[in-house]
């Protein structure tokens, strides 16, 4: 079994007694390491909700790099500016100014990841629909698209102590990532995942037709010239098809605590 971590940031350790003292200091000193934690996976392999509950417990920042090429997607929409002009979109997205931020508690609540500003304007919950998720796919295919946005998640990175997700984080935005992670689940099972979502929408999709555009995403995903979703050589993959979401959370915690340095 993995050992439970007693290092959650938001922590209240009055309970301390000296004979804990020297862990303590051992604990503090793993949660001060500010590393930087890169979880990519395939559409449906929980990575979001995972993502999300490691930052949480380590007291990180969450960042969700697929929130800047759905805020890019967005304004292309609303500029009715077409996909296909790639030379336009590089432009469009090098003139943009995207920011990152946590959410409130009522945004959590309803699933929200980030709050997300597209020019200083809340695009939070604009950017969550299946128009703009297809313009993301699209613009994710355009390499200029992609070299300004990594930019951008490489200064959101600010000083460490944080979990991004993706498709090329461990791979392309930021290879010396202390800790690589590739989420993976079979088909199957991410297909079910991504139905059970489509029915509380009160969407009527059959799970077949789920399972369809799961294995169509994914040979996108993975056949795309530009930063193809692979997994970087020194990540650690995770097939979560049995686990459950803090299940893997803890695994992925438990692997941060070993790369963190030793205490001086
Ligand atoms: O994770 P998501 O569905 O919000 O991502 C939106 C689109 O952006 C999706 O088509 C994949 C793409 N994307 C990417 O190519 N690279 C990333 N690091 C994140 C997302």
């Amino acid at each position: 079994m993995l050992p439970t971590t007693s290092w959650n940031i938001g922590n209240q350790r009055s309970d301390i007694t000296n004979q804990d003292s020297a862990t303590y200091d051992r604990e503090v000193f793993r949660m001060t390491a500010r590393l930087t934690i890169a979880i990519d996976g395939p559409a449906g392999s929980g990575k979001s909700t995972v993502a999300r509950r490691v930052a949480a417990m380590l007291g990180y920042l969450y960042l969700d790099s697929g929130a800047m090429y759905r805020a890019v997607a967005l304004k292309t929409l609303e500029r009715k500016i077409a996909l296909q002009d790639d030379e336009r979109l590089v432009t469009l997205a090098a003139e943009s100014h995207i920011e990152l931020k946590a959410p409130t508690a009522e945004q959590e609540a309803v699933g929200l990841k980030n709050r997300v500003f597209l020019d200083g304007r809340e695009v939070t919950q604009e950017i969550r629909t299946g128009e703009v998720a297809q313009a993301a796919s699209r613009l994710a295919t355009i390499a200029g698209v992609r070299e300004v946005l990594v930019a951008e998640q490489r200064r959101a990175r600010q000083g460490g102590g944080v979990v991004m997700e993706g498709r090329d984080i461990g791979t392309v935005v930021f290879p010396n990532a202390e800790l690589k992670i590739f989420l993976e689940a079979s088909p199957e099972t991410r297909a079910e995942r991504r139905w059970k979502e489509h029915q509380e929408k009160g969407e009527s999709l059959t799970l077949l037709e789920v399972l369809q555009e799961v294995r169509e995403r994914d040979e996108r995903d993975r056949e795309r010239k530009v930063s193809p979703l692979v997994r970087a050589k020194d990540a650690v993959l995770i097939d979560n098809t049995a686990m459950g979401i803090e299940e893997t959370a803890r695994l992925i915690v438990f692997l941060a605590n070993e790369r963190v340095p030793s205490a001086p």
